[in-house]
């Protein structure tokens, strides 16, 4: 029965998870308010919390789980893609816990963890299937053929999903990360009061820069004849463009999955925390006679317990690394 100890400090999430024999014993999430108040991630800050949280999140996940240290087989830590400094905390930490323990060291690719946090939870998707992965830095759909065995099909060509919705939420004069305020106040509002473009790319791409400008613009616009606009619309704005943003996800997932001829299809990143987004897949899936798969919402954002479940199929391959190795801030699969 391996027990795995996950890290994840990729970004201003500091996490450690408890996995024994394949199931989640604890998954402690530290996260960092010190962001807020300059509308993004400022990673020197971020590093900086990370090395006073990452002792303290080890120790509530062992105690969560009501594992000792001493029954810990191996430490699985996030290599990257991240913020390098943030991804140094956590990789050294791991390094100096499995030296002082002899532990053998397992590296995980951020990115990979989102799909493998499927296989947390039942029902599992089956092989292969489709993940739509988005997040603050990434939007992909991934092909994923086996645990370690995936291919990305699509992605964007400039700005990620949950970028955008983060811009938006900076253009409305929200604080970061704007991501979950837009879900918020979209639940409020008509998500048909206003139209956003849909850009048309090519293939399975996306683009989502071209909208962040249609939404600066239109704002800007309409400031002008009514100096509170944003306040007085703020849940009608949220809720159209919470709706394209989903819309635009959705319709390439759509093509994919026709492509591929793939009925199994998964959400994965923090952006499939979003209330819409998990709606209209639900709904399409319905449509589609998809089987569609979403992790609980602490499994959505960035969290140590993907890191943990995607160390245990690791492990369970002998697939380890040494003591020499270093964070990447950019991580192909
Ligand atoms: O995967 P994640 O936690 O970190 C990265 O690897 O980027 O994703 C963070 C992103 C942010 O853009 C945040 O605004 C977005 O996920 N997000 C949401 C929601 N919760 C988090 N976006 C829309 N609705 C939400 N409920
Ligand atoms: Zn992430």
């Amino acid at each position: 029965m391996p027990v795995i100890l996950g890290i994840e400090s990729s970004c201003d999430e500091t996490s450690a998870s408890i996995c024994a024999d394949g199931v989640i014993l604890s998954n402690v999430i530290a996260n960092q308010t010190i962001h807020e108040a300059y509308g993004g991630v400022v990673p020197e800050l971020a590093s900086r919390v990370h090395q006073q949280n990452i002792v303290p999140a080890v120790h509530q996940s062992l105690l969560n789980a009501k594992i000792d240290k001493n029954d810990i087989d191996a430490v699985a830590f996030t290599r990257g893609p991240g913020l390098l400094g943030s991804l140094l905390v956590g990789v050294s930490f791991a390094k100096a816990f499995a030296l002082a323990r002899n532990l053998p060291l397992i590296e995980i690719n951020h990115m990979q963890a989102h799909v493998l946090a499927h296989f947390i939870d039942d029902p599992k998707p089956v092989f292969p299937f489709l993940c739509l992965t988005v997040s603050g830095g990434h939007t992909q759909i991934v092909l994923v053929k086996d645990y370690f065995d995936m291919e990305v099909v699509g992605q964007t060509t400039d700005d990620a999903a949950g970028e955008a919705l983060d811009k938006t939420s900076k253009i409305l004069g929200l604080p970061y990360p704007g991501g979950p305020l837009i879900d918020k106040y979209a639940r409020l509002g008509n998500p048909d009061a206003y139209q956003f473009p849909e850009p048309q790319i090519p293939g399975l791409n996306f683009s989502f820069s071209g909208l962040k400008t249609a939404i600066l613009y239109f704002i800007r616009d309409n400031v002008k004849l009514n100096p509170n606009f944003v306040q007085d619309n703020m849940a009608d704005i949220c809720a159209s463009v919470e709706k394209r943003v989903v819309t635009i996800l959705l319709n390439k997932l759509k093509k994919a999955a026709q492509q591929y001829n793939i009925k199994d299809i998964a959400l994965a990143g923090g952006v499939s925390a979003n209330t819409g987004l998990r709606q209209g897949l639900k709904q399409l899936g319905d449509e589609m006679g998809w089987n569609t798969f979403i992790p609980q919402f602490q499994y959505c954002t960035d969290n140590a317990a993907m890191i943990a479940i995607a160390g245990y199929y690791k492990y369970l391959k002998g697939d380890f690394v040494g003591q020499d190795i270093t964070p990447l801030a950019r991580m192909p699969f």
